[in-house]
């Protein structure tokens, strides 16, 4: 009857409305998480460059040096070498670069898979003998960030420890 049809008219209104209530609130939520891991964390694209032969990275001349290269008025390379186990540039020549600074990281290996990651940050390539991974970053908040390894390399792997300084 007629007192039916109302009520079943008005019970679809609030289903839909509490339909769309639940995904607006999945929707605003999706969008806090990416905003607050993007700003925390920042974005970063990875690529890589094979060798045919996997000793050539290690032969590089990038590789050899202090591992550091300014290449515009705030942008930099860094050219870090793991081995078992420390990171070239490591904790012996902390690499100490201004706030804002734009990184690009190469990553490669000159043995076994090491895991390069800085803490605090959403930089974390793998370390591959015969292959240099590129990541950038951009530092904005000044402060000390660590590099580790994270893939288990053997009885040093807790060792493989640099130092990255950002200056105010
Ligand atoms: Cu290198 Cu773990």
């Amino acid at each position: 009857d007629a007192f039916e049809d109302k009520f079943h008219h008005l019970a679809l209104r609030h289903e839909r409305a509490w339909v769309f209530i639940s995904v607006a609130m999945i929707a605003v939520l999706f969008i806090v998480t990416v905003y607050f891991v993007v700003h925390d964390y920042g974005l970063v694209a990875k690529t890589v460059q094979f060798y045919s032969n996997p000793d050539t990275p290690a032969t590089l001349a990038d590789f050899q040096g202090s591992g550091i290269k300014q290449t515009g008025p705030n942008s930099y390379n860094i050219y870090e070498m793991g081995r078992a186990w420390s990171w070239t540039p490591g904790t012996a020549t902390p690499i100490t670069l201004p706030a804002g600074s734009h990184v690009k990281f190469y990553v490669t290996s000159g043995d076994v898979l090491h895991g390069f990651e800085v803490q605090g940050t959403s930089i974390n390539i793998t370390a591959i003998p015969g292959v240099v991974g590129h990541v950038s970053y951009t530092f904005d908040k000044p402060g000390t960030y660590y590099i580790i390894c994270n893939e288990y390399c053997g009885a040093g792997h807790q060792a493989m420890i640099g130092k990255i300084v950002i200056t105010g």
